[in-house]
């Protein structure tokens, strides 16, 4: 074991204080005496400096979200206005941390932008949207056709297509005279079933949004209804973090502040809006040219998004208001679309087990035909769904943030500098970082490669105990950690490690999800090898290492091959649901059909769940 004992706070000061920042999820001790923009940067954060922290350039920009700063200063008076200093907008360079605190760096102010897993597999499927346009020319009013202006047109539908359209939407009605009149009475009409739910010049787009709703990330797809071609992609980091990194804390929040839940959705809301702006931007056009949404999300965030009541969800038996699918005006959120779209959002199967798990079945064809196939949905929050002898069962299991990088000491979400991959050889370490950066710190995918790495080598023993007997193994305040970074490789800064904490964790969340696992598969009275088929999606299940998985006995021991490793399938399925009606009824078919089995209060859970924390092959009666 190395002897030195390195000083984690940053400075070197007295006075220190835990700086959180948010959205990357990269923490550290901070020093009261230096600015925020110090502090970032001795954490390996990148925040954008133009006038190299001088107090000039106004580039800079932080949220403080809790916590107490120094006093506001003269520059920052001088650079930002009076309603965004009320809201908390600080310069990082003028600021300085004086008690723990949590600091959102917004998009623009990070010199890097974190990845966001927004690509999953490439579905094959067709198009048969519920939302259609069509070229209508109607005659012009005069004394001998006193016909009102819907009348018109919904005649016009039905003799020219045969669409049997019945109303036409309210908002619609309002600017359908003046497009009528403006445009020669020829015009565009979209319908949606029986309804009109737009009117404009021709010709124009149909497009519609698919919206991913993550915990931690939101993606959002532009595609073109015509067609199904996607014609852009964005993600972001879901700004609902600030209030907390997992479902439990944002209901949490929901619960125990009278406008809690308003400031969630509102939160939601907006990141949605403003990618379906920039997505139509790029696209040439503009957000009123969306038609259609479909949004999937797990159903905490279903709920908070619509600020349907979430009391039942937070408590066992943990109930849904609203498990059915909805169809809503988008106004009434308000998305930013055309006035008279609809917003659709597929079923949920139960309280933890969301329209985000339907979405990637029916993205991977999972059905109650499926023979034997696993389908695994690794995040904060990990579902998991068996198809087998015409039957699917779901689970949910609270896998917790260690997976992204929460609770873990050096841990990070997958942003340039994080540690995604690492091997060790010996003495050596062999890491692989994203972007090439400088590390900065371990995203999951990195951690869980060091832990199956540190099991294989010996270095922790199947109960997580760290062995001191390894030149990378220090201690720290009592602890022993790995420095999978040392000092020395670090140029004097903190080493970067997995501690034994870390470890703990890792073995929690490990242990949630190989759990889960075996009630599903005991359930249905099969054997793991007795599965031809494992699907691993998520953000954090595109980029993790399946043996390291096997390794810890987080998987089962399956050939390689039966692994498939579908990024974000969720997003997949809602572009699916968007251009497909049928894939939308396969869905609602699906969630129907799913039958939800509550871990917690299964025969012999507790004992499962602490036998599986150890580190050792999964097996059906656990580690
Ligand atoms: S770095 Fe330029 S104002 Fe802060």
């Amino acid at each position: 074991m190395a002897e030195y004992d390195q000083d984690q706070t940053i400075g070197g000061t007295t006075g220190s204080v835990r700086v959180d920042f948010e959205p990357i999820g990269r923490r550290g001790t901070c020093s009261c005496r230096q600015t925020l923009l110090q502090c970032a940067h001795d954490l390996g954060i990148g925040i954008v400096a133009t006038c190299g922290g001088h107090g000039t350039c106004g580039r800079c920009r932080i949220i403080a979200v809790r916590g107490q700063l120094s006093e506001t200063t003269s520059v920052e008076h001088e650079l930002i206005s009076l309603h965004e200093l009320e809201n908390g907008v600080r310069l990082a360079c003028q600021a300085m941390p004086l008690s723990d605190c949590i600091i959102n760096v917004p998009a623009e102010s990070l010199t890097a932008s974190q990845r966001i897993q927004i690509e999953g597999l490439q579905a094959t499927h067709g198009t048969d949207p519920l939302v259609t346009s069509h070229k209508v020319a109607v005659s012009p009013a005069d004394l001998n056709d006193l016909s009102a202006d819907d009348q018109r047109i919904l005649t016009a539908l039905s003799a020219t297509y045969g669409i049997k359209c019945t109303t036409v939407d309210l908002e619609v009605a309002r600017d359908l005279p003046h497009i009528l009149r403006s445009e020669d009475w020829k015009c565009k009409i979209t319908t949606r079933g029986a309804e009109v739910v737009a009117v404009g010049p021709w010709p124009a787009p149909t497009l519609g949004l698919a919206v991913d709703l993550g915990t931690t990330k939101i993606a959002a797809y532009l595609l073109d209804l015509t067609n199904g071609e996607t014609l852009g992609a964005r993600g972001t980091m879901n700004p609902q973090i600030r209030y907390g990194e997992d479902v439990v804390a944002r209901l949490t929040h929901a619960l125990s502040q009278p406008d809690g839940t308003k400031e969630l959705a509102d939160e939601a809301l907006a990141a949605i809006n403003d990618l379906a702006d920039s997505l139509t931007r790029d696209a040439g056009v503009n957000s009123s040219r969306i038609l259609e949404v479909v949004l999937v999300g797990n159903t905490a965030m279903h709920h908070l998004l619509l600020r349907l009541p979430v009391a039942q969800l937070a408590r066992a038996p943990y109930v849904p208001a609203i498990a059915g699918s909805l169809d809503i005006k988008a106004r009434d959120l308000p998305l930013r679309t055309a006035k008279g779209a609809y917003l659709h959002l597929p079923p949920n199967i139960a309280g933890f087990v969301g329209a985000d798990h339907v979405a990637m079945l029916i993205a991977c064809g999972v059905s109650t035909a499926s023979d034997r196939v696993l389908a695994i949905d690794i995040g904060t929050n990990t579902e998991v769904c068996l198809a087998a002898d015409g039957r699917l069962t779901t689970v949910s299991c609270a896998s917790g943030p260690a997976f992204e990088g929460g609770h873990i000491r050096d841990g990070m979400r997958a942003a340039p500098g994080a540690i995604e991959h690492v091997e060790i050889l010996g003495n050596e370490v062999h890491l692989q970082i994203v972007d090439d950066a400088e590390p900065t710190g371990v995203c999951g995918s990195g951690i869980l490669d060091a832990l199956a790495q540190l099991a294989t080598q010996g270095i922790v023993d199947a109960m997580g105990r760290l062995s001191a007997d390894h030149p990378r193994i220090a201690r720290h305040q009592n602890m022993l950690q790995f420095n999978l970074v040392t000092p020395d490789e670090r140029g004097g800064r903190s080493a970067l490690s997995v501690t034994q904490n870390d470890v703990r964790q890792l073995q929690l969340a490990k242990a949630a999800i190989a759990s889960g696992i075996q009630a599903l598969l005991q359930h249905a009275s099969l054997d793991p090898s007795q599965l031809n088929s494992i699907i691993v999606g998520g953000a954090f299940g595109s980029y993790i290492d399946i043996k390291s998985a096997i390794e810890i006995g987080m998987l089962p021991r399956v050939p390689l091959e039966r692994f498939t490793q579908v990024g974000n399938a969720a997003g997949v399925g809602a572009k699916m649901a968007l251009v497909s009606d049928s894939a939308r009824l396969n869905g609602i078919t699906l969630a129907r059909e799913a039958r939800y089995l509550e871990l917690a209060t299964a025969p012999g859970f507790m004992k499962r769940f602490v036998d599986n924390t150890r580190l050792a092959p999964f097996t059906l009666q656990g580690g």
